[in-house]
């Protein structure tokens, strides 16, 4: 039967001894992380390296060694009460190993292996590239020796979101090589580091973050507080809506444990050392007699040169050493002969040096532009793959273009043969009517055709007296007395609208209506004009010729009405008797639209 791994009930003794105790509630047993892996999930400040720090405890307190990599220098203060060396990059005060060196990662890693020591890597303090550098090797290291010694460890990754990123953000191509071995390593470690006895416990602020190589290694998940919709729609896997609402709803230090029987919800226990990143200060930093031998052997062993601690070497290193060392000492031989034989004076040699500046600032320029030009490269790369895709789908285009153009030419040939086709029928038949001796065209039909061949003619003829008369109509249009005429028409015209105030009221009323329409002068009245002045306008504008007078017209009265028509056909007629009557229309329309838009 399966071993019952999570404890809801109080624990057994021999559970309180054997189990790690994460919460006033969850018992877990260390075989499992080993075999597993853990998770520790949630949102920034949720209270992961919090209980991170509490199972660091935990496996200190049954004497199981652990290895903590610590991306930001949180974990230092273990040592209050743990008997675990702090290494460091830097030099910070709580160290026993500070300004750690990366040439010598695998005697680090070999000595604490072999003497089950603990053991936080302080990382913090260093740039990116600093750290990268010297934790790819150290992975690689204590890979290496695990391999040789499977001593059960405990890997801890805390801030793996910035250590194994499921995005590789970093440009730089130096420093993306190291982070991929250590992606690299992080994930040999995750996959058969459980049957080299190491298990591993990763912290994140979310799941999708860290590279899903060595997060999908983890079974057992640690979840604190989550709630953006992608964690929601990850926790579904485990839990229900309730459920997930109250994991939206934690508090620091509240999780959940998934992935180890059912959903166990509790409240991290409270630590038994400081939690680390608050307290800057180092509570009773423990002197154990057994720490000081380890860190005095340790300082000594990571001291010495290289070269001097061959026998216990990565015989990698070594021959890099060795190789570095034979051409350092074919340089300086060189050298040495080269002074000697130019014997150059001191002036000579200021020159060699500022030489040797411009060179060194050229080929630091030079390193600069390299990883420009890297970059640059990059972007090439993937506009020329856009470009070629595009001039790939100009290409197909030009070449349907090209298809239908082909169609189109030889159907435009096809159509082009009909007429003669038609020809050479009509001429077959011809040929083969009179041959028969039968008529082509029955002669009721020849009749009609006959009827319609007239009409077109007459037609013909209509149009072409229409084309004769608006020729007609423009000569006259254009005839120099004719134009002449009109601009005296308009003169005059002009004259009546100018010289009264409101003649130009009566006359435009008087123009633009029908000439049949007979007025007579209180017919105006309202144009603001007196009867009598009224009636005087309209006699001068009978006097001119476009109004006409009626004796008794109106109700037995003297009445007027427009006369415009009459008095253009009568001046025009007197030039071209048979003027057309458009000549008369296109005249008075003229005329008309001169005086209303006055
Ligand atoms: N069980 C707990 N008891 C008391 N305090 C707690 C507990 N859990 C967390 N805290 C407090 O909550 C704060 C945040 O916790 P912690 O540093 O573990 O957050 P984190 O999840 O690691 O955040 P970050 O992602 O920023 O590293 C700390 O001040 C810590 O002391
Ligand atoms: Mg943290």
């Amino acid at each position: 039967m399966q071993e019952k791994i999570v404890k809801t009930r109080t624990p057994t003794q021999e559970e309180r001894d054997n189990y790690l105790q994460l919460s006033d509630t969850v018992f877990i047993n260390p075989k499992d992380i080993i075999d597993r892996g853990i998770n520790f999930l949630g949102i920034r400040r949720s209270g992961k390296s919090y209980g991170v720090g509490v199972l660091c405890e935990e496996f200190l307190d049954k004497k199981q060694p652990i290895l903590i990599i610590d991306w930001e220098g949180e974990y230092y203060t273990l040592r209050e009460k743990y008997p675990i060396l702090i290494g460091a990059l830097h030099d910070p005060y709580y160290a026993d190993l500070p300004n750690l060196n990366p040439e010598s990662t695998y005697q680090l890693c070999k000595f604490i292996v072999e003497n089950h020591q603990s053991l936080v890597l302080d990382l913090s303090g260093k740039n990116t590239l600093e750290r990268f550098t010297y934790l790819a090797k150290f992975l690689k290291s204590f890979y290496e020796v695990e391999t040789d010694l499977r001593t059960p460890y405990i890997l801890v990754l805390d801030e793996a979101h910035k250590i194994i990123p499921e995005k590789g953000l970093i440009r730089l191509k130096t420093l993306k090589a190291h982070q991929q071995q250590v992606e690299y390593w992080a994930y040999e470690i995750a996959v058969t580091g459980g049957k080299r006895g190491i298990g591993l416990i990763v912290a994140t602020q979310r799941p999708a973050q860290v590279t899903k190589m060595v997060i999908s290694q983890l079974d057992i998940k640690v979840v604190y507080k989550l709630f953006e919709p992608v964690d929601r729609g990850y926790l579904k896997t485990w839990l229900s809506t309730k459920q997930i609402d109250k994991v939206a709803a934690f508090k620091q230090g509240d999780f959940v444990l998934l992935g180890l029987d059912q959903p166990q919800f509790s409240h991290t226990k409270t630590r038994k050392t400081t939690h680390g990143g608050e307290t800057p200060e180092l509570k009773n930093k423990t002197r154990i007699p057994k720490m000081g031998q380890a860190i005095k052997e340790l300082s000594i062993l990571l001291a010495k040169a290289p070269e001097e601690i061959e026998e216990d070497a990565d015989p990698e290193l070594i021959n890099r050493l060795e190789d570095k060392i034979t051409t350092q000492k074919q340089t300086i031989k060189d050298q040495t002969r080269t002074i000697s034989e130019s014997k150059i004076t001191e002036a000579g040699q200021k020159t060699i040096i500022s030489e040797m500046r411009i060179r060194v600032t050229e080929l630091e320029n030079q390193q600069v532009s390299q990883e420009k030009l890297d970059a640059l490269q990059d972007s090439l790369d993937s506009y020329k793959l856009k470009a070629d895709n595009k001039i790939a789908g100009y290409k197909q285009t030009i070449r349907d273009l090209k298809d239908d153009l082909t169609t189109a030419y030889d159907e435009l040939h096809t159509i082009e043969k009909y007429p003669e086709l038609l020809q050479n029928l009509k001429e077959d038949m011809v040929e083969i009517s009179n041959a028969l001796g039968i008529d082509l065209f029955p002669s009721d039909i020849q009749e009609v055709m006959n009827e319609r061949d007239e009409y077109k003619k007459q037609l013909d003829e209509a149009n072409n007296n229409q084309r004769q008369e608006q020729e007609y109509i423009d000569t006259i249009l254009s005839d120099a007395y004719v134009m002449d005429w009109i601009k005296g028409a308009k003169r005059k015209l002009n004259s009546f609208i100018n010289s009264r105030t409101n003649h130009n009221l009566v006359l435009k009323k008087l123009v633009s209506s029908d000439d049949s329409i007979r007025y007579l002068p209180e017919d105006f009245v309202g144009l603001g004009v007196g009867t009598s002045t009224i009636k005087k306008y309209l006699e001068d504008f009978d006097g001119a010729g476009f109004a006409k007078k009626i004796e008794r017209g109106k109700n037995g009265r003297a009445s007027y009405s427009n006369n415009l028509s009459l008095w253009v056909s009568n001046n025009i007629r007197v030039m071209y008797l048979d003027a057309p009557n458009a000549v008369i229309e296109t005249i008075v329309t003229d005329l008309k639209e001169f005086v209303i838009t006055k």
